[in-house]
């Protein structure tokens, strides 16, 4: 008893000890992260010359593909080099079409970036329909309903036109069951197969995706996402989805919403032996920068606290909209 008594005791002085100094804290931090582990989203809209700013993501802007150069140079300057690219057509059908034209808005983003930054930036692109499809969903639609297989195709395609157009890595976010089957086998089939998939394993039926939804044009015109994204009442569906991505080829996964997630990002890094990345989603960022603006909240401590907190939770790989601000935040030493 009394051994424990003063074991407990030494131990509250220990950790008091250890937070007594601002270098010591630094030395002794369980969470170090890495301007190396951040993906930067950016939109690119069809067209030429733009440069808006996105009313719902303030602070970002939507360029065209023209433009886009622009915000990768600032991005690349802040100390962040890797990018996840989405693309705003001008024109959409029923079926999606310009997700895979060779022309598309995203495809030509990727030409004209890699002509000006060759390797320094490395490109990922957004492998779905719902920015491209008149209904917003994220499948083709028959009678009434997404159809899961005949999305496959297209998808497959999608994700070919981005690789040859100089895309580093694709992630498919449709959640169509055997997505990344059909995405692996379409690039072995030509010359991608070191082009690795990252794949939204785990991604809910999140209201956090409102804001992007808006920059992207990509909300459903009817019903909603629930019949092929998660149900967020679920963890062991996600461990499910993860494993059966990985089978089928996944070589990195995504969670996605990262703050509503950190039990399936904590319970995916320990379980599985590749990297997770976890998606700091478009709600999440509005919601730090709406608060902030209003007085509520600290805007720069409150990025700081949630990015620890999603690597704390065992991610490896931060997608985020505060990139560049995080960026400048580890150089600082304020995070890891
Ligand atoms: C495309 C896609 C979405 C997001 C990433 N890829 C929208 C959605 O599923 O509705 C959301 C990202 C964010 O909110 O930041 N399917």
């Amino acid at each position: 008893m009394r051994f424990l008594y003063l074991h407990s005791i030494n131990m509250k002085t220990r950790t008091r000890r250890l937070r007594g100094n601002e270098t010591l804290r630094r030395m002794v931090r369980e969470t170090r992260i890495s301007c190396d582990a951040l993906i930067y989203p950016l939109f690119v809209r069809e067209g030429k010359g733009i440069e808006e700013e996105l009313p719902s993501l303030p602070g970002l802007t939507r360029y065209s593909p023209d433009t886009v150069a622009k915000g990768i140079d600032e991005a690349l300057s802040a100390g962040v080099r890797s990018f996840l690219l989405f693309g705003v057509p001008k024109a959409k059908d029923e079926n999606g079409s310009s997700a895979c034209d060779e022309d598309g808005v995203v495809q030509q983003a990727l030409k004209n970036i890699k002509k000006r930054f060759a390797d320094d930036a490395y490109l990922i692109t957004d492998v779905c329909l719902c920015e491209y499809t008149s209904h917003g969903h994220c499948g083709l639609i028959r009678d009434g309903k997404v159809d899961n297989d005949a999305t496959l195709p297209l998808l497959a395609q999608t994700a070919l036109s981005h690789a040859s157009s100089g895309s580093d890595m694709v992630a498919p976010s449709a959640m169509m069951d055997g997505t990344v089957a059909a995405i692996r086998n379409a690039l072995d089939a030509e010359r991608f197969k070191d082009i690795p998939i990252m794949s939204y394993a785990a991604k809910y039926d999140s209201a956090f995706y409102g804001p992007f939804r808006e920059a992207a044009g990509s909300a459903p015109q009817f019903g909603d996402r629930k019949s092929y994204q998660m149900d967020w009442h679920n963890s062991k569906e996600a461990l499910k989805r993860i494993e059966i991505d990985i089978e089928e080829g996944a070589d990195i996964i995504i969670v996605k919403p990262a703050l509503p997630c950190l039990d399936i990002i904590s319970q995916t890094a320990r379980q599985i032996k590749l990297p997770t990345a976890a998606y700091s989603v478009s709600g999440e960022y509005a919601m730090i920068k709406a608060a902030a603006a209003s007085g509520f909240i600290d805007e720069y401590k409150t990025m700081c606290e949630s990015a620890v907190a999603v690597f704390r939770a065992g991610a490896d790989i931060l997608i985020t909209y505060f990139a560049k601000d995080l960026a400048a935040a580890i150089r600082k030493g304020d995070v890891g």
